[in-house]
């Protein structure tokens, strides 16, 4: 699918996306046709469909998040669109990731389709060339030196860590953070998983969803917790400046094919779901003493209605080895996962259709709000303030 929105030059995959350890298996590619949205400036915390309603997509630029995969960058341009911003990556003179916005400054034309050249990206229309930094180095057939004294396309730090390329997504400064650092990858005993899916949803609703649990007995019932009977437990929220996170009390092993799987022996289950600013869904359980799982999501706002998450699942059962866990795991979480994209799409296609959101929550919805409201404030540049430090929530639920 291509999206049609000028300067978004970016084929999108919609992939299924899961809650807890459905994400240890492969990419999936389903594709779906993209809605029309209006464009809104950057500093709006509210996107405006047509029909004018709002909608809960953010923009936070004072972040990193991932481009693409350290992989993914070869010898030629590599055209990625962040937080609706088309982008350039290629490897500069000293090798390193170096990202431009991909619109050439002498006339537009994206930078995405020219070539590198010794470490200089060349533009295809007029072989103008810039460096990583965005200078102007070179005009073709111009006899004296360009003669422009600062940068002339926008750039955007990288860093490449743990595999992936990231970009900090304000232009033309000079980072005063360092991207998320992964847990548990070389912990001894691990092995991991990675995946990059992509749903037609805003970050909010993706990580909502990879961090709700009422869902999971509902619309994934007898997968993943069993659709019988319902255990009480309690939940625990609790919220730093950067993180919400909700800790679940009292929970016995699911009854579910895949919990049983992972836990022949029973017992209970620790579970942790956090949210951390800008973009990190994190579903943590250990089941019994035989399992623990740390799922951590990395999401991309593409754009308001398209999210790139790079799933990273981190996990250790003991008494099987991490192939057999994958093998028998497999049906399950195709199941999971198709559930959950097949949701995600149909509720932006509705908040779409509609002109906008018209959400009602109880208080069993805990996290979806605390984490629009971590949002809100970063966009807001209140990025690592909490206006009320002491907030604790618990509430009993059943699950
Ligand atoms: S548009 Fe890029 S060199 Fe002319
Ligand atoms: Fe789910």
């Amino acid at each position: 699918m291509r999206i049609t929105q000028p300067g978004f030059e970016h084929h999108l995959r919609s992939g299924p996306r899961a809650s807890g350890f459905a994400w240890l298996l492969r990419d999936i590619r389903p594709s779906q046709r993209h809605n029309r949205i209006v464009d809104a400036p950057l500093a709006a915390s509210r996107r405006i469909v047509e029909g004018g309603g709002h909608v809960s997509a953010i923009r936070v630029t004072e972040a990193w998040y991932i481009a693409c995969l350290v992989r993914e960058l070869g010898s030629t341009p590599l055209a990625r669109t962040v937080l609706g911003t088309p982008l350039v990556l290629f490897r500069a003179e000293d090798g390193k990731a170096a990202a431009l916005l991909d619109r050439c400054a002498h006339r537009n034309v994206p930078l995405s389709l020219g070539r590198v050249s010794d470490g200089q990206l060349e533009c295809a229309y007029h072989g103008w060339r810039f460096d990583g930094g965005g200078h102007c180095r070179k005009v073709p057939s111009l006899c004296t030196s360009p003669g422009f004294k600062r940068s002339i396309v926008p750039h955007y730090a990288t860093r490449e860590s743990e595999g992936y390329v990231w970009v900090f997504m304000q232009p033309d400064v000079e980072p005063p953070s360092e991207p998320f650092r992964l847990p548990l990858l070389t912990e001894c005993g691990y092995s991991t998983v990675r995946r990059t899916v992509e749903t037609e949803a805003t970050l909010h609703a993706t990580v909502e969803n990879a961090l709700d649990v009422p869902h999971t007995a509902f619309l994934h019932g007898g997968l993943f917790r069993g659709s019988g009977e319902r255990n009480r437990i309690k939940a625990i929220v609790t919220r730093q400046a950067d993180r919400v996170q909700t800790e679940y009390v009292g929970e016995p092993r699911p009854e579910g094919m895949a919990a049983r799987i992972l836990a022949p022996r029973g017992g209970t289950v620790r579970h942790f779901d956090r949210f951390i600013l800008p973009s990190v869904a994190q579903v943590e359980y250990a089941l019994g003493e035989d399992t623990h799982f740390m799922v951590t999501s990395i999401c991309t706002p593409v754009d308001d209605f398209h999210t790139r998450m790079y799933a990273v699942v981190s996990f250790r059962v003991s008494r099987l080895p991490a192939w057999l866990i994958k093998l028998v795991l497999y049906p399950v979480a195709m199941k999971i996962f198709g559930q959950d994209v097949a949701i995600l799409r149909a509720q932006t296609k509705a908040i779409q259709e509609f002109g906008g959101e018209n959400f009602t929550s109880t208080d069993l919805d805990l996290m979806g709000p605390q984490v629009w409201r971590l949002l809100r404030r970063a966009e807001q540049g209140k990025l690592g303030e909490d206006d009320d430090p002491a907030w604790r929530r618990e509430i009993d639920i059943e699950v």
